[in-house]
């Protein structure tokens, strides 16, 4: 079921100096900023050779990463986002084994492919979003 690594997520509480940070002292390839107002976050996406680094900051007042950023000021690891095949056939498998899917009904993320999250409880406390690839 599982594919490729897509994308480690990090909250970070100034998107601008991650940016710079990963494009002018690790010389990475960094996206533009993306406001994704049905998730309540803006994204930025590292670019490396084997995966990904999506910035991840507060969009609107009921931004999901408000309360972590809250918790966490200096920022900290969010989710990690592994591909699947057929995220429908992804969800009632793991649905089927008692893993918690937060909102069943895929919705459209960053690179416009459908994805759902895990709850962090089964997936060794870390958030898990699976995106259809
Ligand atoms: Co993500």
């Amino acid at each position: 079921m599982i594919g490729r690594l897509n994308h480690v997520a990090i909250a970070v509480a100034d998107l601008q100096q991650a940016m710079d940070t990963y494009r002018n002292i690790l010389g990475a390839q960094v996206d533009p900023p993306q406001d994704l107002p049905e998730f309540g976050v803006t994204v930025v996406f590292v670019r490396l050779p084997n995966s990904n680094v999506e910035l991840l900051h507060p969009l609107g007042e009921a931004s999901p990463i408000a309360p972590f950023l809250a918790r966490n000021p200096a920022g900290g690891l969010h989710h990690l986002c592994y591909e699947v095949e057929d995220i429908a056939a992804a969800v009632a498998t793991l649905q089927a084994q008692g893993i918690k899917v937060l909102d069943p009904t895929p919705k459209i993320g960053a690179h416009g492919k459908p994805v759902v999250f895990l709850h962090p409880k089964a997936m060794g406390g870390v958030l898990v979003e699976l995106e259809q690839a």
